[in-house]
Order: structure tokens, then sequence, then C-alpha cells
């Protein structure tokens, strides 16, 4: 799956990127990263990107033209790549939109959004607008990071064991949450390990886990 991210901030991806199971689904060549510089699309001899509102307001709106040639480059270098805008004003990313979007195996091109907003006109070139919750961040970088990791983790062969993802949160729905899960020492500064765990019995811990699932998913 090759991802294209159109940003200001290409540094700030690396760390998060290159780093455990992200790296080595790139090593593993599952999935190609690139970054494409906005900044290259500026005009002028400033490369200006940004500009300030029709209608008056504070601050500035990255400007629609730098932004729909970055993503007529990414769509020529992946011509079926799903164009992903990350937005406070989008529907809320969900676990079942991970799994979409990593069942299509189209690649992904993300446009991070930065300042105090961009021109709406750019929403005419992109196919999903996502919110990674109601909160309001510096730019699009950080919740591409989020949705990438997520999707990615998804990709066959990403992950070791296969069986992590079957069993983990949100795979029937999106409010199933994990159960809790423990590992040695059985007792730590008097917190001891739930006695159904060492029992060895199957049908029960499968049974417990069940309802713990249930109680996390109320809190
Ligand atoms: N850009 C700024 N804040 C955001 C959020 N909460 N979700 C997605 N994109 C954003």
């Amino acid at each position: 799956m090759k991802i294209q991210i159109i940003t200001l901030f290409p540094d700030m991806f690396p760390g998060v990127f290159n780093a455990s199971m992200l790296w080595k689904a790139q090593d593993r060549k599952l999935v190609e990263i690139s970054y494409i510089d906005l900044r290259q699309f500026g005009h002028g001899p400033r490369k200006q990107v940004d500009d300030t509102p029709y209608g008056g307001g504070d601050g500035m709106l990255l400007k629609v033209d730098p932004l729909v040639e970055a993503i007529e480059l990414a769509k020529k270098n992946d011509p079926t790549a799903v164009v992903i805008l990350p937005t406070p004003r989008g529907k809320t990313y969900k676990q079942s939109d991970s799994k979409r979007l990593a069942a299509a195996q189209n690649g992904l091109i993300f446009v991070c959004g930065r300042y105090e907003g961009y021109d709406e006109r750019v929403t005419n070139w992109v196919d999903e607008q996502f919110s990674i919750g109601n909160y309001v961040l510096t730019g699009g970088e950080l919740p591409t990071m989020v949705i990438a990791d997520s999707v990615i983790r998804l990709i066959p062969g990403v992950l070791g064991g296969e069986n992590s993802v079957e069993f983990e949160s949100f795979q029937q729905d999106d409010n199933n949450i994990e159960f809790p899960q423990y590992t040695r020492p059985e007792e730590f500064r008097g917190l001891k390990v739930p006695d159904v765990l060492l029992s060895g019995h199957h049908a029960e811990i499968e049974k417990w886990r069940i309802q713990e699932s249930s109680k996390m998913s109320e809190k």
C-alpha cells in the first residue's frame, strides 16, 4: 500500500513512522510512505501557500491552488488512491473505517491542513473527511499519523500473530472494548491476577473475558 502525505511539515513524521511495527511494515515492503512538501507548490518568490480569508477574519488559510496541485501529483503517482482530509469538521473516524481502508488495499493520500484552515474548495478533490475527536489540533499531521497507524497495522503480515488483531478491541463493532490482560508476576504490591486466568479452564476464561469486555465498554 502506497501512503502519500501532503504536508508543510514532513519532519514531523519519521519519529513515528520509522519505529516499531510501522518501520517493519515498510522494511517488509508492505507499505511505502512518502511525503509531498506543500511548500514546493507555493506561488511567487516566497512560495506562498496561505492567504487572508475573503470576508475578513483572523489568521491565514491554505490556498486552494497549491493544495490541488499537490493532490494531482499524488494522484498521478497512484491514480486509484483515496484522498483523505483530516479535519475537525469531518465524520468521526472509527475502527470500521480503518478496516474498510485496509481491506480496500488502495493507496492513501493524506492532505494535512495547517494554520487556521484551508480554502473549502479543496474538498472537491477529497474522497473522505475524518475527525479523530471533538477537539482542535494545530494541523492534520497528528490525525494523519493516527489514521495511517490504524490502517497499516491491519495490513496482513504487519503484526506478527494475526490472532492478536482478530481478538482485540473493536473488531466486531466500534464499541466493543478489549478485556484486561495480565502477565507475570502473579502478585504485585498486593495486586493479584484474577484467579480464573490461572485456572487453566479455557471455557471459564473465555466467559470471563466476554463479561469484562462488556463491563469496560460501559465505563
Ligand atoms: N485537524 C485539527 N483538529 C483535528 C481533529 N480533531 N481531527 C482531524 N483533523 C484535525
